[in-house]
């Protein structure tokens, strides 16, 4: 009998992995305790934008492979693994990272699994909760230690998820016996021929922790080069280029620009750094540090630019932003860069009016005192400078005449290094970039 599996916290990375379990053809019950939530998913509507992943929703509704829950109890009947795919978010006012809603799992599950089973974490957490949510498992659940827990940490990127979910590049498991490994071993068995890397709780839970670790200094490494291109009028995407061809070094990861954001990257260095040092290891990452206030100056430094465009304030002047998500086809506005600086051009006294494709609505519920167009004409209708602050396809698209024929002076930021400056500089617009002259 093949294992039936659960998926505890269908946000993000929970719907996902639920729906693309279903896709490899196992039976899943997914479980939240948001009833709202709940009952839109078993409706095949999602909460999030995510490319494809409605459609893989849908045909495994409608197959009866996928269902959805509220009830703890019915999850721990059903499941012989459990997924847990809940979230970690940043603690108010610290760099540390609030585990709270996996112990409340652990805690709501554990008292009703009362047969063998296998819990599997795939949150990003500190090192070291795994084997304290293992004990803490095998304390509360009436099986005892026939009750066990494995780490397995998600590495998808939104906008690629089902992509990343059903082709990883790796899978990694923290495991505590041989029993463990082999049924993960044969729960992604259907994912064909993917390295898998086995190892002990704590290495896996740093894995998660050092890949997001590497991918920002890689962004802040650009972008620090782009200060330096800045002071000495030198070209950091031709840089970038140059860097690229060498193999140790490639070239994604490099683009230089307003930097990172979203639900992960910020929030996995600082909890990254915030256990490091209760560990007496804080020596060790004190770079990062380095690496999230060189990614924040991005955003400062995308303001100056912006206001220096205008004639040095912004009292007066319509500023067109174009982008809100972290990210393009995202409608993730989690430390958006993009939405950080229209607010923080809005408090300099900016008017400003913003377009994203899909993250409107999150971006309006966030910041109610932002103004919002329709489309990106209608945001630059009147502008005294546009920016342009994720990288949609869409804004890479237009057509400068047609731009320029509704803003009232030909001025653009490209926050992103996306446009082509010849092309835009050809129809009279004053372009300028972040690292470029
Ligand atoms: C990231 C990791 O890539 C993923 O493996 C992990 O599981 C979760 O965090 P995600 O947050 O979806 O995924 O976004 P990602 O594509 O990594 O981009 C992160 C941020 O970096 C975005 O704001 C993006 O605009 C920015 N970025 C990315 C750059 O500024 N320059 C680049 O060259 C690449």
């Amino acid at each position: 009998m093949p294992y039936r599996l659960t998926v505890l916290g269908t946000g993000y990375l929970g719907a996902t992995h639920a729906a693309c379990m279903a896709e490899l053809g196992f039976e899943v019950l997914g479980l939240d305790v948001d009833e709202a939530k709940i009952e839109r998913l078993r409706s095949g509507e999602l909460p999030i934008h995510e490319p494809g992943l409605r459609e893989v929703l849908q045909r495994n509704l409608d197959n009866g492979r996928l269902r959805f829950t509220t009830s703890y109890e019915e999850a721990a009947a059903f499941g012989d693994v459990h997924f847990v795919c809940v979230g970690t978010p940043q603690k108010k006012g610290e760099n540390a990272a609030d585990v709270s809603y996996l112990d409340a799992v652990v805690e709501s599950l554990a008292p009703h699994l009362t047969r063998e089973c296998l819990v599997v974490g795939k949150s990003t957490v500190p090192v070291g909760t795994a084997q304290r949510l293992a004990d803490k498992l095998v304390r509360l659940a009436p099986a005892g230690p026939q009750v066990e827990l494995a780490w397995n940490p998600e590495f998808l990127r939104e906008g690629f998820a089902v992509q990343d979910t059903l082709h990883p590049n790796r899978i990694v498991l923290g495991i505590g016996s041989e029993k463990a490994e082999k049924i993960l071993r044969e729960v992604y068995a259907p994912l064909g021929d993917v390295p898998i890397v086995v190892t002990d709780y704590p290495t896996s839970e740093l894995v998660k922790s050092a890949a997001n670790a590497f991918l920002a200094t890689k962004i802040s490494f650009i972008n620090a080069m782009a200060e330096v291109c800045e002071a000495s009028h030198a070209d950091v995407k031709q840089l970038s280029l140059a860097l690229s061809f060498d193999e140790r070094i490639g070239g994604k990861f490099l683009n230089p620009g307003l930097g990172f954001g979203g639900g992960c990257l910020p929030k996995d260095i600082r909890a990254f750094m915030a256990r490091a040092g209760e560990l007496g290891a804080d020596q060790a990452l004190t770079f990062l540090r380095e690496v999230d206030a060189i990614n924040m100056r991005r955003r400062a430094r995308m303001v100056d630019l912006a206001r220096e465009l205008v004639g040095g304030s912004f009292q007066g002047c319509t500023v067109a932003v174009l982008g809100a998500a972290f990210k393009p086809n995202s409608d993730d506005i989690r430390d958006s860069p993009a939405l950080d600086v229209a607010a923080t051009i809005g408090d300099q006294g900016g008017r400003v009016t913003v377009y994203d494709p899909v993250a409107l609505d999150n971006a309006r519920r966030a910041h109610p005192e932002l103004t919002y167009g329709s489309s990106a004409l209608e945001a630059a209708r009147g502008a005294h400078v546009v920016l342009l602050l994720t990288e949609w396809q869409e804004f890479i698209d237009l057509d400068p005449e047609e731009l320029g024929s509704v803003v009232a002076t030909r001025k653009i930021v490209d926050g992103r290094n996306a446009l082509d400056a010849e092309t835009w500089r050809a129809s009279s617009w004053h372009y300028r970039a972040l690292g470029r002259p």
